[in-house]
């Protein structure tokens, strides 16, 4: 069996091959698109995509620690990333230290994701001095809603522009092994992707960044509507409805289990 990716690998894999990555929340998952991918982010997402909350905002360590631990267990080959849920972080270094630690401690991940750009800087130094790869991600970073005001893309005035690829700028000077720049306009992802040394991970923002994330569930056509930057290579929603309709249809009518499915006494 390959030997798993390594942070430093997928650092150097700056401007080279793209990188491939994608959200998983299961160890079932996990194991599907493990030999395909270069990373697993265990996205905060899940609140939304596993738990029908409304955000991202009331996810909890303890969620993050239970679907990271559930992936790891179902991935060999790729990084495994795990979010750093809102509020577990935001307050001081040490804060982020403490819930990292507990993070890569109980899951086995090798690294964590935060949102936050020139801010998080400090935090992001402050963990990758201590042995704490950290991700960074800016942009539309949804853990930040109620400040941006929804969910539209980013870098559309000058001033937005300049300060987003200050962040960029702020967050790889930091240390941080690579950055998703989420939601904005595509020259701005093209501008942080060569102005930053650390691979950027796109996700609505440009086919020329150094690799793409997405929601699995959102790539996979789970949900009927779905962000303008989700291309949908199956229609997963449609082809289980169309089994579950299959399925109920046969129990009504008797016809499953059908002789195939049922034990007989020994003759
Ligand atoms: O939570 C998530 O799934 C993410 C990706 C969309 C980047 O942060
Ligand atoms: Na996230």
């Amino acid at each position: 069996p390959m030997r798993r990716l390594t942070v430093p690998a997928i650092a150097a894999r700056k401007g080279g091959e793209p990188i491939v990555m994608l959200t998983a929340y299961t160890a079932r998952t996990a194991q599907l698109l493990d030999p395909h991918c270069d990373m697993l982010l265990v996205g905060d997402s899940l609140g939304q995509v596993i738990y029908g909350l409304p955000s991202t905002l009331s996810v909890t360590l303890d969620m993050m620690c239970a679907h990271g631990a559930a992936v790891v267990r179902g991935s060999y080959h790729s990084v495994v990333v795990i979010d750093m849920p809102f509020g577990s972080y935001e307050a001081s270094p040490q804060q982020a230290f403490a819930s990292a630690a507990r993070i890569m401690a109980e899951t086995g991940a090798a690294a964590v994701k935060l949102e936050g750009g020139a801010a998080m800087a400090p935090t992001i130094a402050f963990l990758a001095q201590r042995g704490i790869p950290v991700m960074a991600h800016i942009g539309l970073t949804p853990q930040a809603v109620n400040v941006l005001g929804g969910y539209g893309a980013r870098g559309r005035s000058d001033a937005e522009h300049a300060k987003i690829l200050g962040d960029a700028r702020a967050v790889a000077d930091a240390g941080a092994f690579a950055l998703v720049v989420e939601g904005v306009v595509e020259p701005l992802a093209v501008a942080i992707t060569e102005g930053v040394s650390c691979p950027v991970i796109g996700i609505g923002a440009s086919a020329k960044c150094d690799g793409q994330v997405l929601v699995t569930e959102d790539m996979l056509g789970m949900f009927e509507r779905t962000p303008r930057f989700v291309k949908k290579f199956d229609d997963m929603a449609g082809r289980i409805s169309a089994a579950v309709a299959h399925y109920a249809a046969d129990v009504r009518g008797r016809s499953f289990p059908g002789p195939d499915q049922l034990y007989q006494p020994k003759p």
